[in-house]
Order: structure tokens, then sequence, then C-alpha cells
């Protein structure tokens, strides 16, 4: 096993493949059910079949398939997230935005509407470690909500999922206390510049990009979501490197006060906050 690990590394890092230790080892983590520290450990060899598979893994990693597409799942805080070709990997960024969705929530049960779920990754984190909120969610691709729902039932969280292009068509009389959302910020045009091929290659287009202006979906969330929202309602959006200013401007100009920002893990600011006093 150690040596599969060492000789896959050396392959990966050779070909200038991100992170060639961490992606060996998860693999092979994963394929064996083992924790990863052991990996390195463990010197038995492995049996032909999983040779042969972990070898047909790491040529997949060599084309740049990220770890977690070529498994089929990620996992998100402690969730266990399956993925098909219409869900981007929930990214560990993204945990910064359900913790300020967490933080405005306290121990109040609310009404939370997730935009774009994707794998379900905000909406199933809200349910399942604040199981008294009605925890309802939204995406415009039927495949990336199947797999939601798929989502949701193996980690025992209740999410209402609705196909919907933003909130077009949602009925939720009373309205919704907490809006959060992940949406698509990328522009296109600086796509092929800025993003990895992990990311430009293998996740869904329509995950990533706005068209050509990477505050398009921000613009249609402060427009059209007021008809979902009860007064006060909290607002929480990921927002792009660079991107929290313009959108809390943006906010404000549409009725919604800014509240402020949060940083994700990497100290990069990740989430904006916002509340909802147009209907005064
Ligand atoms: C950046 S991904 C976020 C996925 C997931 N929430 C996460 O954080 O991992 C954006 C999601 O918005 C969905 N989406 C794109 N356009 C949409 C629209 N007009 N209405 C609803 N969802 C949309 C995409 O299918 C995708 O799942």
């Amino acid at each position: 096993m150690r040596e599969a690990v060492r000789a896959a590394t050396r392959t990966l890092r050779e070909a200038g493949v991100p992170e060639p230790e961490a992606s060996a080892q998860v693999l092979m983590s994963e394929l064996l059910g083992v924790r990863r520290g052991e990996v390195l450990l463990r010197e038995e060899p492995l049996s032909p079949e999983d040779a042969a598979r972990y070898e047909r893994w790491i040529s997949r990693r060599l084309k740049r398939e990220p770890v977690q597409r070529i498994l089929g799942y990620a996992y998100f805080r402690n969730l266990k997230l399956y993925l098909n070709e219409d869900t981007l990997i929930p990214r560990p960024d993204t945990e910064s935005v359900v913790e300020a969705a967490l933080e405005r929530i306290d121990a109040r049960p609310l009404r939370v509407l997730d935009i774009g779920t994707g794998s379900g990754a905000i909406a199933i984190a809200i349910a399942q470690e604040r199981p008294g909120c009605e925890v309802h969610a939204t995406d415009i691709s039927r495949r990336a909500l199947e797999i939601a729902r798929r989502n949701a039932d193996l980690n025992g969280a209740r999410v209402r999922f609705h196909l919907a292009d933003l909130v077009s068509g949602l009925r939720l009389p009373g309205g919704v206390d907490l809006l959060v959302s992940n949406p698509p910020y990328v522009d296109v045009r600086g796509a092929q510049r800025r993003l990895a091929p992990e990311v430009r290659e293998w996740d869904p287009p329509i995950a990533l990009y706005s068209g050509e202006d990477e505050y398009a979906f921000f613009r249609r969330i402060f427009e059209e979501t007021p008809e979902v929202l009860k007064e006060e309602a909290d607002v929480v959006l990921e927002v792009g490197d660079g991107q929290s200013q313009k959108v809390l401007e943006m906010g404000e100009e549409r009725g919604f006060r800014p509240l402020g920002t949060r940083r994700d893990l990497a100290g990069d600011v990740r989430a904006v906050l916002l509340r909802w006093e147009g209907g005064r």
C-alpha cells in the first residue's frame, strides 16, 4: 500500500498535478476504507483488483479530474454528499457561509431557503445542524435536485426541494426568515484565465458562470426574492474574491440593510450578510 501511494505521488508530482500527496493518499484511503494517516504506514501489498483500480484512479487524476469526481462524492462539514455531472463539488469555503447562516439562526426555529442548492450542501447542513428549522431549497437543474434529495435522505435531513428559476413559481405562504445562497458568480470571459482545470473542465458551467456580468445573479436575487421574504429576513450570500463591497451596495440600493461580511478558512471574505427592510 505504502509503495503504491509513494509511486503515485511521484507520478502526479512529476506531471505538475496540484497537491500530489493529498490526491494519492485520499484516493488510497477511500479505496480501502482506511484512515488517511494509515496509508503510509501499511506495507502489505494491494490485491490485483485494488491495484488496478488505484491505477485507473491515478490516471484520471493525471488528467486533472478532481479527487471528488473520481470518487463520486465529497465531504462537507460532517456530511458525505454524492455528486453527478450537474452538481458543483461543495467547497470548504462554503462552510463559512453555513457558519454565517447558523449564526443568524441561533436557536430559533426558522424557515430557511437555499437558492441554487446543487448537491444540497448548504440546505442539508442547516437542516441537520438545526433540526427545528423548516428548510427549503431550489435549483434550476432537475438532475442536481435528484442527487440533492438522495443526499438529504442518506444524511437523515428533512429538506423540501423545488425545481425553480431562483424563486419563480415558489409558493411559501408567510415567507422565509433566512435566505442563503451560493450563486454562480464567475464571469464567463475571465474564466479561462482564472480557473484551474479541475474547476473549468469538471464543474458544471451552469453552477459556475453568471454570463458576462459576474454580478448578474446577485442583482436578480435582490430584485426577485423580496416576494418570498418576511420583513426583517436575513440574507447570507457567498461571494467571489473582491465582490463583497459591490454586492452589499447593490443590496442596499434595493432595500436590504448591509450587516457585514464573514471570512472563509483561508482568510478571504466569502460571505455577505444583509437584512430585508424594503417592505417598510
Ligand atoms: C455555485 S453552485 C452552488 C451549489 C451548492 N449550493 C454549493 O454551495 O455547493 C450554483 C447552483 O445554482 C444553480 N443555478 C444556476 N442558475 C440557477 C437559477 N436560475 N435558479 C436556481 N438555481 C440555479 C446551479 O445549478 C448550481 O447548483
